[in-house]
């Protein structure tokens, strides 16, 4: 992987290794919410109903170092589940690249559903060394929050009728988890635009058409268009991996 902007730098055969990645993409302490897609050149962001087929090595790699660098990795139920999400684990990828950033090598999945969805069988439920948060609002069923929590999940309620991501992302940073990685899909990135919590977008452009799929928004218009500035392009087989600051209005 080589980088284009800023630079381009002196590239060298091995290209940028997992520890100059993990600086790339380093965000500066305190609060930040950055938000990580993968999309093929005509806006699709999955094939097949799964993000998997627009993939790469390299967006493997940025997507692990982005992970490492995360307290905590926010989703939507409806990309937990077609994912099939499981908890950061230890031993696994992610777990033994935080432990060499030096960072605690699990961290908490946040699953974000009006519904309260998440079943409390779900792997990410029975497995998670981290509990894993449901951040869901008063409308959801009383008696499933409650056997979620019976079954170690941390519930957040956050709003009444629908999920106020402003609150959920401060309840978040309460409990430490301030730098948050968000892995879409499309309905949440669209809603956590809409509340202006996003300070960053992680697009990966893959080198291929893909068509058929709906894109890394919802079919709504945002309130307020969004604006991002670029900061650093990085390159590898054809696929760009940009770093986006992103300001509302
Ligand atoms: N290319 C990529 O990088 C990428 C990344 C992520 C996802 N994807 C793809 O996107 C597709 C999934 O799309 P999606 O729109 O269903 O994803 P999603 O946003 O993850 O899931 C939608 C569901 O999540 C919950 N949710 C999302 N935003 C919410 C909010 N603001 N408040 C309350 N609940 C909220 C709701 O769950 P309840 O119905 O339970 O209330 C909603 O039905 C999959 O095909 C996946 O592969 C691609």
């Amino acid at each position: 992987m080589r980088r284009l902007l800023p630079g381009p730098g002196p590239v060298d055969d091995a290209g940028l290794d997992d520890a100059a990645l993990a600086e790339a993409y380093r965000v500066p302490a305190g609060r930040h919410l950055r938000v990580n897609f993968v999309a093929a050149l005509d806006g699709a962001t999955s094939v097949a109903g799964r993000s998997g087929g627009l993939g790469s090595d390299g967006d493997r790699r940025v997507f692990r170092v982005l992970r490492a660098l995360a307290d905590a990795v926010l989703v939507g139920h409806g990309t937990a589940a077609a994912e099939g999400y499981r908890p950061v684990l230890a031993d696994s990828a992610v777990g033994r690249l935080r432990a060499g950033l030096g960072r605690v090598s699990t961290a908490p999945v946040v699953v974000v559903s009006r519904r309260a969805s998440l079943a409390p069988a779900d792997q990410l439920v029975t497995d998670a060394v981290s509990p894993t948060v449901l951040v869901t609002c008063a409308a959801a069923d009383a008696g499933h929050r409650a056997a979620l929590t019976d079954a170690g999940v941390q519930v957040l309620v956050c709003g009444d009728d629908d999920v106020d991501l402003g609150a959920a992302v401060d309840a978040l940073a309460e409990r430490g988890l301030s730098q948050l990685l968000c892995e879409g899909g499309p309905s949440l990135f669209s809603a956590a635009l809409g509340a202006g919590v996003v300070d960053e977008l992680d697009l990966s452009i893959a080198p291929l058409l893909a068509g058929g799929a709906p894109g890394m928004l919802g079919a709504d218009a945002l309130p307020v268009p969004v604006s991002g500035r670029l900061v650093q392009v990085l390159e590898e087989d054809g696929y760009l991996f940009t770093r986006y600051r992103l300001s509302a209005g």
